[in-house]
């Protein structure tokens, strides 16, 4: 015997409860410890700092270096309790150098396939996991209102059943088989709530927006992923009613975990405490801003290193009692018991990421999602550029042996701009500091390399870039906020540049086709990069105007991050096509597309404004106001939520509804028939969106609520079945209680959410006493 007492506490004893072993570690925590554990700080600063002194419980934005540095400082702290290590893994494993970076959030909803976006955040649960990343900072669940935002891109759009349908999906894919299972990552279901209702689309400005409204529209995709089991949420930035979303009680603990009985953990977006400090100023230090924010229920704090001291003051002054830190500190360590990290800390495993990173099947994956990315909005029948007539031929073989010579002018200043393809949110996008270069350009396809692959090899492709976009200059008020944080630089627009305009002309003028391709670059979107208007920036509508003026017949490709206004001369394009960063294998997809050896699927989930000045154009809005147009423009928006073409046409038919009249507990019932008229096969989205004739509050003057993807060959002819709850044909009524209101209905089905291309049939929903169907 030695007298030193060598038996491993509790909480190292795996074969202990959770339970046990959280409330065995918190016993024995100092309150600095408490303290750090609530923390997450960004490991680009003093790690020594962070977790030998501020006993910090989570990091972010840690590049793999840094990475092995913060775990070997854990190795020397008391208790070792291991990180959880969080990044944005937005779409693919943003800033590992050679993940898989697929299309953004809003090229991907463009797929409305809940199965495909699963699979893609598996394959990104994969590579992240691999490379010792425990929790990404997805889904958005943020719903798109006014374009100018810019976090536009980071959405799934604008309809909150859509949104609900791909955030469960992707969270499913995230969490995989559970926290044991090594190749899950924790999902975060963010920015909760209301933080996209901004003022004229300035980031984290108030959200004026009513409890009815939040319920209406902002809340249900929230709901839906916290009952789907979502392990974190992530809180906006904005106010509302004046209270700053970190101490909105009423959406942390009455909705959140109250009514929806929440018991997963919530982490404050970046400096959220300190905010309501320096920016918000409605607290006077951050001794009362931590107290505050400890006791709305916030779990983890997001890199304010002040919370520290801050949280330490308020005790010390009888702001908080160290009690008040138990039930963050517990879901945090509960977290990391039940992932096994204390067993297994999942540092980096060099093995898997050599297999798993960047893998031919996750590239494949990846293509398969750039192709169903892509919306094609306008076709006059000049795409595909290789009309194969015999519909089961195939098409590549056809196009490769059968082609007669053609030349090809690729134009823009985006045909060829690997990284911007990508989009925010991926390698040298801004948010790390560690991959300046970007990913590996081999790994990435831009138009112009798609078109010189997939074209037959006697065709010409001749490139010029046509224009710039943009420059930068310092903001007068300086390179950095209060917090220390870079604040963006000003984008000065480059006017028409006249020699590169007169290369594109040339090349387009000897061509036959023109392929200009156009849209926006990072320094226009994201985090607090808003624009006030949604035109093309620099030389690009002169590029456009000049092309038109050849009388070459030219294809308008947009890649751009979100839907923007195009100039006048744009309605010359023959075709146009949509592409919202599509990522690294965007640039093949988008040349198939052209081609014809894909065909065209995608469907907005979002609308296209005509002008900025129409914002918001989305696509449900409360029926109501006078008249339908502005005196100088349509409010009609220039492509609508749903719309997007394929190579072929299809016809609807014989809508149906097999009932009349519903309970409230009832199922709608009917059917529709498609057709495709044309040549080409299609991948049709069938969508069913509802009309509530009568409601005691104005509401939207029509919903989605369904819709199937139904593949049709050419001259196939399908009777789809449509099912409805009627328990789903809600509204939220004027005491903010969720309710189906007994009356006349109409269901709308057909190809987007256009008036004027949705067959309608009626039913009815009747009940002596209607019951509510969420609680208030
Ligand atoms: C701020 C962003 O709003 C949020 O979406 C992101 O997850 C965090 N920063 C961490 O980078």
């Amino acid at each position: 015997m030695t007298g030193i007492n060598t038996t491993a506490p509790l909480y190292r004893d795996a074969t202990s409860t959770v339970a046990a072993r959280v409330s065995d570690l918190l016993s024995r925590m100092t309150v600095e410890e408490k303290v750090g554990q609530m923390m997450q700080l960004d490991a680009r600063e003093d790690l020594p700092e962070q977790v030998l002194r501020q006993h910090v419980g989570s990091i972010l934005h840690a590049s793999p270096e840094r990475l092995a540095i913060a775990h070997e400082l854990v190795a020397q702290t008391r208790l070792q309790i291991p990180l959880i290590v969080g990044e944005d893994c937005i779409h693919g494993h943003s800033f590992f150098e050679g993940s898989t970076i697929f299309p953004t959030q809003l090229g991907m909803a463009a797929s409305w396939d809940p199965d495909l976006l699963e699979r893609v955040a598996r394959v990104t649960a994969q590579e992240v996991a691999a490379t010792g990343v425990h929790w990404t900072f997805s889904p958005v669940l943020c719903i798109a209102r006014d374009l100018r935002w810019g976090r536009i891109n980071e959405t799934f759009g604008e309809d909150p059943f859509l949104i609900g349908e791909l955030a469960s999906a992707m969270v499913r894919g995230y969490q995989g088989d559970g926290p044991r299972d090594d190749t899950a990552i924790l999902a975060t279901a963010k920015h909760f709530a209301g933080y996209s209702e901004t003022q004229g689309g300035r980031d984290a400005s108030e959200a004026d927006i009513s409890r009815r409204k939040l319920r209406s529209w902002f809340l249900p995709p929230f709901e839906r992923v916290a009952k789907e089991g979502c392990r974190t949420f992530m809180l906006g930035y904005q106010t509302t009613d004046g209270v700053p979303i970190t101490v909105n009680e009423w959406l942390l603990n009455d909705v959140l975990r109250g009514e929806w009985g929440y018991t997963g953990t919530l982490i404050t977006d970046w400096d959220n405490v300190g905010r309501m400090v320096w920016e918000q100023q409605v607290q006077p230090d951050y001794a009362h801003a931590a107290a505050a924010a400890v006791k709305a229920g916030n779990d983890m704090v997001m890199a304010t290193s002040g919370f520290f001291h801050g949280a330490l003051e308020a005790i010390e002054r009888g702001l908080l009692v160290e009690s008040d830190l138990d039930s963050a500190v517990s879901r945090i360590l509960h977290l990391k018991f039940e992932f096994g990290l204390f067993e297994n800390p999942r540092h980096p495993d060099a093995s898997r990421i050599d297999t798993i990173v960047g893998s031919a099947p996750h590239q494949t994956l990846n293509l398969e999602v750039a192709r169903r990315s892509l919306v094609l909005l306008r076709n006059d029948g000049t795409l595909p550029l290789f009309p194969v007539t015999d519909a089961d031929a195939d098409v590549a073989t056809v196009a490769l042996t059968d082609a007669t010579p053609r030349r090809v002018a690729v134009v823009g200043p985006l045909a060829d701009d690997a990284q911007t393809q990508l989009g925010d949110w991926a390698g040298s996008s801004g948010q790390a500091d560690w991959l300046p270069n970007g990913h590996p350009r081999g790994m990435i396809t831009t138009t112009l390399d798609g078109l010189r692959n997939a074209s037959p090899a006697n065709w010409t492709i001749e490139y010029a870039e046509g224009a710039d976009i943009l420059t930068l200059d310092e903001d007068p008020a300086g390179a950095f906020f209060p917090d220390g944080q870079p604040r963006p630089q000003l984008v000065v627009p480059c006017p028409p540049d006249d020699e590169k305009i007169a290369a594109a002309v040339a090349a387009a003028r000897q061509s036959d086709i023109a392929v200009v391709v156009v849209g926006d670059r990072i320094e226009l979107v994201g985090e607090g990069r808003s624009t006030a208007t949604l035109e093309l920036i620099g030389g690009q509508n002169a590029l456009i105007d000049a092309i038109a003026e050849t009388g070459t017949p030219f294809v308008l490709v947009l890649l751009a991050s979100k839907p923007l206004v195009l100039p006048p001369s744009a309605d010359r394009a023959a075709a146009l096509l949509w592409a919202a960063n599509p990522g690294m294998e965007g640039g093949r997809a988008i040349a198939e597309v052209l081609l014809g050896i894909v065909e065209p699927s995608g469907r907005l989930p979002i609308s296209f404004a005509r002008h900025a000045g129409q914002q918001p154009t989305y696509y449900n809005q409360i029926r109501g106001q006078h008249g339908n147009r502005y005196a100088d423009l349509t409010q009609s928006p220039a492509y609508a939520f749903g719309e997007g073409l394929s190579y072929t046409t299809v016809q609807y038919d014989n809508l149906r509804v097999l009932g009349d009249e519903y309970g409230l507990d009832g199922t709608v019932r009917a059917e529709v028939s498609v057709t495709n008229t044309g040549t080409r096969p299609t991948r049709e989205v069938v969508q069913v969106y509802i009309r509530d004739q009568v409601t005691s509050v104005s509401w939207a003057d029509k919903e989605l609520k369904a819709y199937r993807l139904v593949d049709l060959r050419p001259g196939e002819s399908q009777v789809v079945s449509i099912e409805l709850d009627v328990a789903d044909c809600t509204l939220v009524d004027a005491d903010a209680t969720r309710r189906v209101e007994p009356g006349t209905f109409q269901l709308l089905v057909g190809p987007s959410s256009r008036d004027d291309v949705l067959l309608t049939a009626p039913f009815s929903v009747s009940a002596a006493a209607p019951e509510p169907v969420t609680g208030p």
